[in-house]
């Protein structure tokens, strides 16, 4: 399993500046201070420190297996000042925690990338405290809007889902979130969506242009793209071209629903 997004500066800029309020709130609702959490794929740890914040001073874990991300969370960790959590390598298809160690488990754009979802799930699903909650989200590239109606972002939208697909992802999973998480032994289920991510400002379209632009030229996807025939060199270069300059158009607009779910592991029946 390859990871289709490289870390490149702008990528890490934009997943570090996500705040919880606004790209999980359907979770924070079940939490509670003093609740043990896990974030599953942290990245650099915006949200999970805003969970640390709600939950203090109960201890807020996150994963994930790209040691640079880590090391980052860890010194936004020291910046924000916050003590109640820890940060540690591991991989969401074998976590290394024992059954019943989370009251609350968050998986934030993870699943979209990765293979074994419904394996990944129950193991979310044994880490949980009877009675735990977990929550889900990820972007349905099916629901992306955009405007004006390029041709480029046709064919980004094209390659990127082959990129996806073919390190073992599925961008398109993410509606069907309720019925995952009951396949993996939840309880009940609640789903919602998301609109956390819309780009309607100069600044924006720029900025967000240019973190598409950073992604397509990185060595990794450039050559994966061009050695499966999905685009050439030539093509990829027009997309970018094409990219930017809709980045700077003042009637440029994208944005893509998020589909997410709360899932409940059964309490413990009474004896
Ligand atoms: C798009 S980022 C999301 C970061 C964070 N959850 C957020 O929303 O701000 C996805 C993260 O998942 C991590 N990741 C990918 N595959 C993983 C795996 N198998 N186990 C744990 N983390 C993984 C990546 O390294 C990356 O940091």
């Amino acid at each position: 399993m390859t990871y289709s997004v490289s870390h490149e500066e702008a990528q890490v800029e934009y997943v570090g500046g996500r705040r919880a309020a606004q790209w999980v709130n359907f979770f924070l609702s079940h939490l509670k201070p003093n609740f043990s959490v896990l974030d599953c794929g942290c990245g650099p740890g915006s949200i999970t420190l805003d969970i640390a914040e709600l939950v203090a001073p109960g201890l807020v874990i996150g994963i994930d297996v790209d040691e640079g991300q880590l090391k980052t969370a860890l010194a936004n960790a020291e910046n924000r000042h916050i003590k109640n959590v820890s940060f540690e390598q591991g991989d969401a298809h074998a976590l290394s925690f024992k059954e019943n160690s989370f009251d609350a488990v968050l998986a934030h754009t993870i699943l979209y990338h990765i293979n074994g979802r419904l394996r990944t799930m129950r193991e979310f699903h044994r880490v949980l405290k009877p009675g735990g909650v977990a929550g889900i989200a990820d972007d349905d590239l099916r629901i992306a809007a955009f405007s004006p109606d390029l041709h480029c972002w046709h064919r980004l939208i094209d390659v990127w889902t082959q990129v996806v697909q073919h390190n073992g992802g599925n961008p398109f999973y993410s509606r069907h979130l309720r019925k995952l998480m009951l396949d993996a032994g939840f309880d009940k289920t609640a789903g919602f969506a998301v609109a956390a991510e819309q780009y309607g400002t100069l600044d924006q379209t720029r900025l967000y242009a240019k973190l598409v632009i950073d992604v397509m030229k990185s060595p990794r996807f450039v050559n994966l793209v061009t050695r499966q025939g999905w685009s050439s060199k030539a093509e990829l270069s027009r997309i970018r071209r094409g990219l930017r300059a809709w980045g700077e158009r003042p009637d440029a607009f994208y944005a893509v629903m998020y589909c997410a779910a709360i899932g409940w592991k059964r309490h413990k029946s009474p004896m």
